[in-house]
């Protein structure tokens, strides 16, 4: 390994965790995530459940269970700690959205904030959480992505190669409306605006996706 390489290992492990979670704890994302969220319902997967920012926002009465998957260790056991205070059984799942451990039409609500932006195989994972949601599910996401002014878009691409290194891989530029239609799905409830912090980062994707 390069010592770039290991520099680079040691800050995905030691640091990035801190600053996902730092950056994912605002109070303008949790308002975010209260217009999203809470319209969970039934068997709910949540890829890229992170720290789990989003299980105060899932009504018990509504949702039946939780399944939350995310590659880091690190990240699944600080969810963890919250689970005590959560009132839906949850159950941690390490492994990636490419490859979701679940079996066909399993689910009822796939939830995804925040994460599309940093799944390597983007499109896979789009077909794997069209393979597990039932007929007539729903996915429920929060993302940001590519803006709509093209000289903030060209910002985007420039600055997209240097900002996967220092962000675990996340894309600034993901046409996120696209990506859904493309897998497959369609765009059932949709609002694309800016807000949060920089242009740059801030063009939020929200809505609801059911597969057609
Ligand atoms: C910016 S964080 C967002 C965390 C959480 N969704 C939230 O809203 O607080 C991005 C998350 O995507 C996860 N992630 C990265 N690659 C992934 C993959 N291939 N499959 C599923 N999750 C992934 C990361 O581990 C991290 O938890």
């Amino acid at each position: 390994m390069s010592p770039f390489h290991r520099l680079l290992h040691l800050y995905n492990e030691h640091v990035l965790p801190h600053v996902i979670v730092r950056a994912c704890s605002t109070p303008e994302i949790a308002r975010e995530r209260a217009q999203v969220v809470p319209a969970a319902e039934g068997r709910v997967l949540e890829i890229g459940i992170g720290a789990g920012h989003n299980l105060d926002h899932y009504r018990p009465g509504q949702v039946q269970r939780i399944w939350g998957l995310d590659p880091s260790p690190t990240l699944l056991a600080w969810a963890q700690e919250r689970l005590p205070r959560i009132r839906i059984p949850v159950e941690l799942l390490e492994g990636s959205a490419e490859a979701i451990p679940l079996d066909d039409a399993s689910v009822d609500t796939v939830v995804t904030t925040f994460t599309l932006c940093s799944v390597p195989g983007v499109q896979g994972a789009l077909a794997e959480m069209r393979r597990v949601l039932r007929p007539g599910g729903q996915v429920l996401f929060l993302e940001h992505g590519a803006a709509p002014e093209p000289w903030i878009r060209r910002l985007q691409d420039r600055l997209n190669p240097a900002w996967q290194i220092v962000a675990g891989g996340c894309h600034l530029n993901r046409p996120m409306d696209r990506l859904f239609r493309e897998a497959g799905f369609r765009l059932a409830e949709l609002r694309a605006e800016y807000g949060l912090g920089p242009r740059v980062v801030g063009f939020l994707y929200k809505g609801k996706a059911r597969p057609r």
